[in-house]
């Protein structure tokens, strides 16, 4: 009895210490797990929320600004009082179904704080922060407005107000332009500059500080939410500017709001940047019981041949998905280890589709052209073990696709195909709408559980932007939202350094089906202006540099044939034990070693921009005690992106001693090596 209401003694004056401390405390700190990363939550004198973030007291943001405009310019950025503060922790392991690293450790310390509105105090805002070793997420909860139903986001206000003008690597997005165009591509080259010399722009956004720091904003697990662009404002303040409607609103839910969670990743090294896996940490778990279907994969396809002109998507003369081409691409795949063919053109709809501005195609999804046969193909790949992928073109024309969305893929399903790559192009049907807006947000998660249904995996082109969810909906591969390969089809092209950049920036965000493997880099017998800007041993680097689940061997099959380096590409894995950085420089050059899943055997690519350089590395990264055969693929003599991107020298050597060997890697010019270390 006593004992009890000593107790209860207890709990009261904890709580009422609890109560005093809230309501008179007004700032809160939490560290990561080792201390490096500081976060501060603190209300002024105004009632107005702000944080900081600071490593290893070097200030990364200082008094970034948080909280909403809503319905009725309601302003929840002042006026708080707080009313309960939470802190707790997690350690954990978790395995991603396919990845770049099987195993992923998920370790932070959280802090919740609910405020309460002072003048009305039923309206109430939630902060979570998240604090890692690499790097911080937060996001904001509001359970009920107040005599609403619904809540509207006329706009967020979090801003990452940083201390310097840090050097800045990004894609721009000007919501201005008259097409809104910038708010539906991410199909830009990259650019570098101080943040106070940027406008909008995009994220996955990447910081190299005076200080020496690497720092990455994005966001993860973009989920019935506007995608986030960030405006610069006072200098060295980007802030948040959603992707709106078309009558304005930035976002609109029911009773409640949950936003995504806005990240910040710190890195001492900009390769450690790849090797933080803060924004799949911050996604729920996998939500897809058995995930057998689920297959990583290469591909060939009937995709190049139609970008360099030697066929059409349309029937016609030049048609490029008929069953014997089709055929001849399964042969291929069979032959040459290769997972997929992709085919598209094969249904019909294409030929309005071709002259695809001002377009009005009618496609359905399901009826191939008469010189496609559709079962006899799936049949014909099943028998050697090749997935035929299917391609859904939508031309943007969303309401047409959702009409034939759940037929489309039911016949998949009954088929027995299990991919499918779908693509975007175009201004949005219905008007006005973004491809990065809540609304497209929205339809790209229905065309996904869509797909999980039916055990379809996804390739989307022209996507929103990946936030990790890949972690949910695993069946989610890859996407595009990069300027790809394409772009060297029939543009000026992707200059040297494009794929030195992309690691630290676009692929921070998620796999990218950038569809490397082009051997023919100049494509002279198809179009003399265009080409690769590249050597083809930096071809070869790509596919361990830039990681995809579902990684393309896009050039025209007949280009591979009797090729040595190709041999690389048959045996490059697409799913991996693990990743290292060994050496990069963000714009110049990326060394990167993976090892495969499940088996024993490491790759490493490495890329440089336009300037050639020698690396001398060490070999420490591989498994010690252990003896590997390497076999380099590395640029010929006098090789060059410019006058002599062919050749490719393959060399054997055997590594006896990892622990204390070293490899001199040699890249020309826009060049590349890529190597397999083959255990002995
Ligand atoms: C644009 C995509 O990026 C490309 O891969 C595809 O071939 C065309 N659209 C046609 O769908």
């Amino acid at each position: 009895m006593l004992y009890n209401l000593h107790s209860k003694i207890y709990f009261f004056i904890t709580l009422l210490l609890l109560f005093v401390s809230c309501s008179t405390k007004r700032s809160f700190k939490t560290l990561s797990p080792n201390s490096s990363i500081e976060v501060n939550f603190s209300l002024d004198k105004d009632g107005k929320p702000s944080y900081s973030i600071k490593k290893s007291n070097t200030s990364i943001v200082k008094n970034g600004k948080l909280g909403f405009k809503l319905n009725n310019n309601l302003s929840f950025t002042e006026n708080f009082e707080i009313v309960e503060v939470k802190n707790s922790s997690k350690d954990e392991i978790w395995e991603q179904v396919w990845g770049e690293k099987r195993e992923i450790r998920n370790h932070y310390n959280e802090f919740n704080i609910t405020l309460k509105k002072k003048d009305n105090g039923a309206n109430r805002l939630q902060v979570s922060f998240r604090v890692f070793d690499d790097g911080v997420g937060f996001r904001y909860e509001i359970p009920r407005l107040i005599n609403e139903d619904s809540i509207f986001v006329l706009s967020e206000e979090t801003s990452f107000n940083f201390t310097d003008d840090h050097k800045a690597w990004y894609i721009p997005c000007h919501p201005h332009a008259d097409y809104g165009l910038y708010y539906n591509t991410y199909e830009r080259l990259y650019e570098n500059n101080p943040i106070s010399k940027l406008d909008t722009v995009h994220t996955p956004i990447t910081f190299e500080t005076n200080s020496g720091l690497y720092l990455s904003i994005h966001e993860a697990a973009l989920t019935d939410y506007a995608a986030m662009t960030l405006i610069q404002q006072d200098s060295f303040s980007l802030n948040c500017n959603l992707v709106p409607w078309p009558d304005g609103i930035k976002v609109r839910t029911g009773s409640s709001l949950k936003t995504p969670w806005r990240t910040i990743q710190i890195a001492e090294k900009p390769g450690d940047l790849i090797t933080s896996y803060l924004v799949l940490n911050l996604n729920e778990p996998n939500k897809i019981k058995d995930p057998s279907w689920i297959k990583p994969m290469k591909y060939v396809g009937i995709w190049w041949e139609m970008h360099v002109g030697k066929s059409t998507w349309f029937k016609g003369d030049k048609h490029g998905a008929t069953t014997e081409n089709t055929k001849r691409h399964i042969d291929f795949a069979s032959k040459h280890n290769i997972g997929g063919v992709l085919v598209e053109g094969w249904n019909t709809g294409w030929e309005s589709w071709e002259s695809w501005l001002g377009h009005t195609p009618s496609f359905d999804f399901i009826t191939p052209y008469s010189d496609f046969q559709l079962e006899e193909l799936v049949k014909y790949a099943k028998e050697r073990n090749v997935h035929l992928i299917s391609h859904h073109e939508t031309s943007a024309d969303v309401l047409n696709y959702e009409k034939h969305l759940e037929k489309a893929f039911q016949q998949l399903e009954d088929l027995g195909v299990h991919a499918v790559k779908t693509g975007y192009v175009g201004p949005i049907n219905p008007k006005g709408q973004h491809h990065h807006g809540q609304w497209m947000v929205n339809h790209y998660r229905k065309a996904l559980e869509t797909a999980a249904r039916h055990k379809v995996m996804v390739d989307v082109h022209e996507p929103i932007k990946p936030t990790g969810i890949r972690r949910t909906y695993p069946n989610m591969m890859t996407r595009e939202g990069v300027r790809g390969m394409e772009y060297n089809a029939w543009s000026e092209g992707n200059p040297p350094d494009h794929t030195t950049i992309l690691p630290f920036t676009r692929m921070l965000a998620g796999p990218i089906d950038y569809t490397p493997g082009i051997f023919d880099i100049t494509f002279n017998k198809y179009k003399k202006d265009n080409r690769v800007y590249s050597t083809l041993a930096n071809q070869l680097a790509l596919y361990v540099v830039i990681y995809s689940p579902m990684q393309m061997a896009a050039d025209l099959i007949e280009n591979y044939e009797d090729k040595i380096p190709f041999k690389f590409i048959e045996e490059v894995p697409t799913d991996w034990e693990d990743t290292k950085v060994i050496d990069s420089k963000i714009g110049d050059y990326i060394i990167v070693a993976r090892k495969e899943r499940g088996g024993k055997n490491w790759f490493l690519g490495a890329i440089t921009d336009e300037e050639a350089r020698t690396f001398t590395i060490n070999l420490g990264f591989l498994d010690s005690k252990k003896q590997y055969q390497a076999e380099i693929y590395q640029d010929g003599n006098d090789a060059h992106w410019e006058i002599n991107p062919f050749p490719v020298e393959v060399q054997l050597r055997k590594i006896v001693k990892p622990e204390s060997e070293k490899l001199s890697l040699k890249l020309a010019a826009g060049g590349g090596c890529a190597i397999i270390f083959k255990e002995i």
